[in-house]
């Protein structure tokens, strides 16, 4: 089959500022991948609702912003790709109930992401944490979606989609595509800084945790200087994540925006101190993030030009996704007119 009649899908949720970690797992990777495949690029602004941290009007609006900024930032072309923002296009919201009644109770309390918010928030748990991976079968079911790109994190909410789909399709015909899901090998789950066994998370209230891609230069060398290594003396850097998460977790990071592979590493820094090595990473790193924040600032000062983009890449995104909506629809012998 033509790659090119492949769809990937792909999302990020705009709930505060994106990290080197979405840069790493999933963002770098679409300027590329417009060359093979037909990409659909989401902005998931309803599954932002969910987040714990409630922000006012003016911050979700200026994190919807910054999050399509920096996509462009990172080379996502609207007139190669599909770009839009996931509440332009009610088709979601209602296919998302659809799936919630096709979905077994059990199922959702089964998901990783679920059971570590209710240790970690309790009492003050919304319904849209429970419900979110549907909304999210929701956004990939609607394109005919071939191929999801996400970070190791979001597996088991894809491997939920593919089953919700297969089951709809045994009820009713086969009306939706069961998708694939697109891991890139090296950097689908970059570590936190500090505790190398946790994923970097943008909602982790300890910032030096986190390389955000809005830090600037003084923050990064700060929060690397700072990041967990280990006590071996001689120093030895080499990437083996059980016994060395640290190293390893940065020598990712390295290795990802350098170009230079995990299986080179050991040789490029041998002899260095740990010292030297994490000067060396944060050079890379800055390098990088620099760049995307030239283009970031030339992009987000123009507001008007992102929400033009923004409004034309959901009036074709609604024109599929109201096709697949209305045969779902009729396939459930609802009457709605499209
Ligand atoms: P979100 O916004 O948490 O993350 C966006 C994407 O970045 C990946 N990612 C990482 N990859 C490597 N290392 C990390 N530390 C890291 N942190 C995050 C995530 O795996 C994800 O692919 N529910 C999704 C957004 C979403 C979505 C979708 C994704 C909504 N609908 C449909 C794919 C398809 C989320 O919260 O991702």
């Amino acid at each position: 089959m033509n790659k090119k009649n492949l769809v990937v899908f792909s999302a990020i949720q705009p709930s505060g500022n994106l990290t080197i970690g979405n840069y790493i797992g999933v963002l770098k990777h679409w300027k590329k991948f417009q060359k093979f495949y037909k990409c659909i690029f989401c902005i998931a602004d309803l599954h932002s609702l969910t987040s714990l941290n409630k922000e006012n009007i003016l911050d979700r609006k200026k994190s919807i912003l910054d999050t399509l900024a920096l996509y462009l930032a990172c080379g996502v072309d609207p007139n190669k790709s599909i770009i839009f923002i996931q509440s332009s296009v009610s088709e979601h919201s209602e296919l998302n109930w659809i799936l919630n009644c096709n979905t077994n109770f059990k199922e959702l309390m089964r998901m990783t992401q679920f059971k570590n918010s209710l240790k970690n928030i309790n009492n003050n748990l919304n319904a849209g944490l429970f419900n979110y991976p549907t909304l999210m079968a929701a956004d990939i079911l609607l394109y005919d979606t071939d191929k999801v790109h996400i970070g190791k994190d979001q597996k088991q909410h894809l491997e939920l989609t593919r089953n919700i789909a297969i089951r709809f399709n045994n009820c009713n015909k086969n009306i939706f595509k069961i998708p694939d899901f697109l891991m890139i090998k090296t950097g689908s789950k970059i570590m936190s800084l500090l505790n190398p066994k946790k994923k970097m998370s943008k909602s982790d209230k300890n910032h030096k945790n986190v390389i955000f891609l809005l830090d600037n230069s003084e923050e990064i060398f700060k929060k690397i200087k700072s990041a967990v290594t280990d006590s071996n003396n001689p120093p030895n850097i080499f990437f083996d994540p059980k016994k060395k998460p640290g190293i390893s977790n940065l020598l990712v990071i390295f290795s990802t925006l350098s170009g230079i592979s995990l299986c080179d590493v050991k040789s490029y820094f041998l002899g260095k101190s740990y010292s030297q090595f994490k000067n060396i990473v944060f050079k890379v790193i800055n390098n990088c993030i620099k760049k995307i924040q030239k283009k970031f600032f030339f992009y987000r000062k123009q507001e008007e030009l992102l929400i033009k983009i923004a409004f034309e890449g959901a009036k074709k995104a609604s024109f599929i996704a109201k096709r697949k909506l209305s045969e779902v629809y009729n396939s459930l012998g609802l009457l709605k007119k499209f």
